[in-house]
């Protein structure tokens, strides 16, 4: 039997890269799909539908509490209920490497609106619909940056481990309600958006990055399906405010 059967998940950012991944797997498993982006989610909606599964698309801005709200009220009005959070919408792909000296006040404000307060106000929307049932399931996205530390990043690094952060806190404060909140840090992962934006001095630290891990490549959407489904399923629900990395061993702790 699908593991996620009868189960209704949100997947912010869920149109497109990683998160269109995620999205495809549990609804695979059998969650109905809310795919909760800026950009529209329709193609993977109708990817679901072809093969059986259900699922919405609802215009999203997680740095929004509006939004956010909207994007829980239209899955419970569509399938009944919430049980999976997936706060995997996140500016990563787009943004522009340089020095922390050189970050501006605007574009630190910007990577922290989306990556951390996104991150709070998915799931402050979702808990009390999960507190309904006394279970809930939510996975945090979070980084190997926000271990290794990465050049250029400092915006972003700083977001990622505030992931961690959020994660542990609000696990101990949410575990008495049967909410199970983890995270996941991906290594590098090749998506068709990020391979597309990706310019000749990234590839070459792309290239490079993949030979210091144990396992000598970078990482694909499809390596992080599985852990978001155990995350998601009743298989991990002994199982809160841990960070699992994911990027074939280039980080061990
Ligand atoms: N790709 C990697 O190498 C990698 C590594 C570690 C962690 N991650 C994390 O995984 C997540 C997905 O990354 P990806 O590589 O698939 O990125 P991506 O850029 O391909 O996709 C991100 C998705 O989030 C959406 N999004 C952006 N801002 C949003 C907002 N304010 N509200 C709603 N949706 C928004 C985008 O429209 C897009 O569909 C991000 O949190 C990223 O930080 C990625």
């Amino acid at each position: 039997m699908a593991r996620l059967e009868g189960k209704v998940a949100v997947v912010t950012g869920g149109a497109q890269g990683i998160g269109a991944a995620y999205s495809k797997k549990l609804a695979e498993e059998g969650a109905r799909v809310c795919i909760a982006d800026l950009v529209d989610g329709g193609p993977v909606v109708r990817v679901i539908e072809q093969s059986g599964g259900r699922a919405i698309a609802v215009t999203c801005d997680v740095a929004r509490e509006s939004d956010t709200e909207r994007m829980v009220s239209d899955t419970v009005a569509a399938f009944g209920r919430l049980d999976i959070l997936v706060a995997n919408a996140g500016l990563y792909t787009h943004i522009a490497r340089m020095k922390a000296t050189e970050i501006s006040v605007e574009d630190w404000d910007q990577v922290m609106a989306v990556n951390v307060r996104g991150v709070w106000l998915s799931a402050k929307a979702a808990i009390p619909e999960m507190q309904k049932n006394g279970y809930g399931k939510i996975i945090n996205i979070a980084s190997s940056v926000s271990f290794k530390g990465a050049p250029g990043l400092t915006h972003y690094g700083a977001s990622k481990a505030a992931v961690l952060g959020i994660t542990r806190s609000m696990a101990r404060e949410f575990g008495g309600d049967g909410i199970c909140i983890n995270a996941i840090a991906p290594g590098p992962t090749e998506t068709e958006t990020g391979l597309a934006a990706e310019t000749e001095e990234m590839r070459a630290r792309r290239v490079k990055s993949a030979q210091d891990r144990a396992l000598k490549r970078n990482g694909l959407p499809e390596d992080l399906v599985g852990l978001c489904v155990f995350l998601a399923s009743a298989d991990s629900d002994f199982m809160t405010g841990q960070t699992v990395v994911v990027d074939g061993g280039g980080i061990m702790w």
